[in-house]
């Protein structure tokens, strides 16, 4: 899944003959995942209509402050576009935009937009070589470059003058990986390595019966997915659960009982950087598993418990363990009894809900979460979606690991 997935990019086009690849460019970014919206120069419109950009992104194409024939003074207002974007891409950018953005010359509505963004900028240049090789193209670069702008470099080949040399705009193919590395290096959780175990536990009784509970695996998939996309590889080691968590990080393994999960967790444990344990996992087991589907026959059945393998205390109590995080589902006397838990399983965070909030809990799609850390320091969420909630729970551990 690329990292251009759900963003909203503004897409600048200014007045140059590779004004024609940026219908090329939407299509790749549409394709990506993202949202596009374009903004051309007075000038591009000679060189590509805005129906094709317009057909291509599935937005309108705005390229004046009121639209043409408008006689109810709608404005296209700068500002909001500006912030709808995630990030900025002009491409192609002629010499002469990048002087104006230089300079704040605002005498469009993509110069306007982009002094109100505040999202990051890549700027694609194309031009001729001697313009590309001018020292007031050069001061550009180095202004834009100083303002935090991101300059795609162009390429080196033949140009539309028909001499040869440097100022061909970079592909739409290059300029779109371009930007998906220079997001992904950025990203906080890139090159680490995360597990993450999510779901229930189903403890066999028979071979039609067992033991289980009514945790849905959600909060754990929302964590896997949140953590892939900040850019960790994520082992997801989960119980039964018909809940999705798809992404190129995450690698997934299905088990069913505790033990199962707990043999899963000790073959990764020590190739991973971070663990978050989210899985509701059964205390207990029947000690011994009927061969043949139980019969009814007494008033009262009777089936001997043995105790599971605590999985986040046994990975508390290794010497060598990665950044720990457990999660504790609790009745009453909260805080007392997660500030326990956490320091007799060895957590660094521990992720507290409680059955009397309403929104937290099983099967939900929402979440009330008190994160606490080693030195009982505690952070109290709002209810909120489980996506949001897996945010706030990697946002506390990237703050604690960097
Ligand atoms: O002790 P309690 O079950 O409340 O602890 C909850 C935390 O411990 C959760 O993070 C859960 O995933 C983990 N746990 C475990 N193995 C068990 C029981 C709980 O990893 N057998």
């Amino acid at each position: 899944m690329s990292v251009l997935s759900g963003k909203n990019i503004i897409l600048g086009v200014t007045g140059g003959i590779a004004a024609y690849k940026s219908s090329i460019l939407v299509r790749l970014l549409v394709k990506a995942g993202a949202a596009v919206k374009v903004i051309m120069t007075p000038a591009a419109l000679e060189f590509v209509t805005p129906l094709t950009l317009a057909t291509l992104s599935k937005n309108p194409v705005h390229h004046l402050f009121t639209e043409e024939g408008d006689t109810t003074g709608v404005w296209n207002n700068h500002v909001e576009l500006g912030l709808w974007g995630d990030l900025m891409i002009i491409a192609p950018a002629t010499a002469n935009t990048m002087s104006k953005m230089v300079t704040g010359g605002i005498d469009n509505l993509l110069l306007a937009v982009y002094c109100s963004a505040k999202c990051p900028v890549y700027i694609a240049p194309a031009m001729d070589l001697d313009m590309y090789k001018h020292p007031s193209t050069q001061h550009s670069f180095e202004k834009l470059s100083s303002y935090g702008n991101i300059i795609i470099p162009a390429g080196d080949g033949e140009l539309a003058s028909g001499l040869s040399g440097k100022g061909r705009m970079a592909e739409p193919e290059e300029i779109l990986s371009f930007i998906e590395e220079d997001i992904e290096k950025q990203l906080p959780l890139k090159g680490k390595r995360v597990l993450i175990t999510a779901g229930p536990t189903y403890e066999p009784i028979d071979p039609v019966r067992f033991i289980g509970n009514h945790s849905s695996g959600k909060m754990g998939a929302a964590l896997a997915l949140e953590a892939a996309q900040l850019g960790a590889l994520v082992t997801l080691i989960i119980g039964p659960s018909h809940v999705e968590a798809v992404h190129s990080n995450i690698s997934r393994t299905n088990v069913m009982t505790a033990q199962q999960m707990y043999d899963q967790v000790f073959n990764h444990v020590d190739k991973v950087d971070i663990a978050i344990f989210s899985a509701a996992v059964a205390d207990y087991r029947p000690q011994s598993v009927a061969d043949q589907k139980i019969k009814k026959k007494d008033s009262t059945l009777t089936i001997e418990l043995v105790k599971n393998p605590d999985i986040l205390a046994s990975v508390g109590a290794l010497k060598k363990r990665p950044f720990l995080v457990g999660f504790a589902l609790e009745t009453e006397n909260e805080l007392e009894h997660a500030f326990a838990k956490a320091e007799k399983k060895n957590c660094d965070l521990l992720v507290l809900n409680s059955t009397r909030d309403k929104g937290a809990g099983f099967g939900k799609d929402t979440n009330k979460v008190t994160i606490i850390d080693r030195k009982k320091q505690t952070t109290v969420y709002e209810t909120k979606s489980k996506q949001l909630v897996a945010k706030d729970i990697l946002n506390e551990i990237i703050e604690k690991i960097k």
